[in-house]
């Protein structure tokens, strides 16, 4: 075992693409379809060693990118596929599976629907079925022709024979296309992204672990905060309908729905807490300074303070602290004639994603201040 993974690691340092390929391939974790219900079973891929996404979202816990198959007395779906990263798994989960009906596509995006053009190739049967505001993503992005589409309106229902799929668009969580699929008989939501989390776990369900509901967190405030109004839109919609599973395409499966459910309510409603978000740099400490003094008056007033030094930030971790903050404090030192570089960053990313903060404040030392302080280091 030892000699196999120096053999790994040398020829992976020497070796050619194709050579550390195939020697990642064979150290991949290989998990077969796992079942929900009769009929229901989990495929897809777990990604552990994934550290970032969209070059932009860091990822420490890894992911997971969740397909689903429905197999009804006549019809069988594919809800979703997986990152072209990790096709080779879904791959060797459908190599059994001698017939599809339907592909169901409920989001665009690449980490769900990069494998669909093979899945297509491999059903030449299948109808691809998508709702209407993805059928030009489907075309222009995954190649499939207009034919082999089939566009389900809000509330449709497809019979699978003893089992139903009924269509629930829910725009802007977090494309404008994405929808979810309802299974009436089994009591099972899938909501693609929504309500989803970045986690890597060997576990198909998420039981009561905190570690999912600070994943879904991160999660939902890096991709769904912008869309605070449109999810409130969407949970109250999803929760007209009566489910015991939800079913997301990342991370694990929510087996007590009222956990992620009541969570989420939280993150979206327009309640803040008595925390202040301090992101800042200091170039030679003067910023430092003051920061601290701030943090330590509001722990003397009982105001929770977030800290955030930004050259050693987890962006996500900023993010969920923005999930609830009633102000925000940018502290920066002035470079040539403005912010620090790296300010300007964070301050634009915290407008990107529309915080609920009600107040906000910037500090900035001015050279006066540092002239008339001798304990300023230099
Ligand atoms: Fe997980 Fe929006 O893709």
């Amino acid at each position: 075992m030892v000699a196999h993974n120096l053999n790994i690691r040398s020829a992976a340092a020497a070796g050619s693409a194709p050579g550390r390929r195939s020697l990642w391939k064979k150290r991949k974790l290989r998990m077969k379809p796992r079942k929900m219900r009769d009929g229901v079973h989990w495929l897809g891929a777990v990604d552990w060693n994934r550290r970032l996404f969209d070059s932009l979202i860091p990822l420490p816990d890894g992911t997971s990118y969740n397909a689903y198959l429905v197999e009804g007395s006549e019809k069988t779906a594919l809800i979703d596929a997986v990152d072209p990263l990790l096709l080779d798994m879904l791959q060797r989960q459908l190599a059994h599976v001698k017939r599809l009906d339907y592909v169901i596509v409920q989001h665009v995006e690449q980490d769900h629907a990069g494998g669909i053009p093979w899945v297509l190739e491999k059903y030449p049967d299948a109808k691809l079925l998508c709702s209407p505001m993805a059928k030009d993503l489907v075309v222009t992005h995954l190649h499939v022709s207009e034919e082999r589409i089939q566009t389900v309106a809000d509330g449709e229902t497809l019979s699978l024979g003893n089992k139903t799929l009924t269509f629930v668009h829910t725009p802007w969580v977090h494309w404008p296309e994405t929808m979810s699929t309802y299974l009436a008989e089994d009591r099972v939501l899938f909501s693609c992204d929504f309500l989803g989390s970045h986690i890597a776990s060997s576990a198909l369900y998420s039981g009561t672990d905190p570690r999912v509901l600070e994943a879904a967190k991160r999660y939902y405030a890096e991709i769904m905060m912008p869309f605070r109004t449109m999810v409130r839109r969407n949970l109250k919609k999803i929760r007209e309908l009566d489910f015991d599973l939800i079913a997301p395409s990342h991370g694990t499966i929510h087996d007590h729905p009222e956990l992620i459910l009541n969570a989420y309510e939280d993150w979206a409603s327009d309640r803040v807490s008595n925390s202040v978000v301090i992101p800042y740099i200091s170039m030679h400490g003067s910023t430092e300074l003051m920061v601290n003094h701030l943090v330590a008056a509001l722990a003397e007033r009982d105001v929770r303070a977030h800290k955030f030094e930004l050259t050693t930030t987890d962006t996500g971790k900023l993010a969920m602290a923005l999930v609830d903050a009633a102000t925000i404090v940018i502290g920066s030192p002035t470079v040539y004639v403005g912010a620090h570089p790296l300010v300007y960053s964070a301050t634009y990313l915290a407008n990107t994603l529309k915080p609920k903060a009600k107040y906000a404040a910037i500090m900035a030392p001015t050279a006066g201040a540092r002239k008339s302080s001798s304990k300023l280091p230099a």
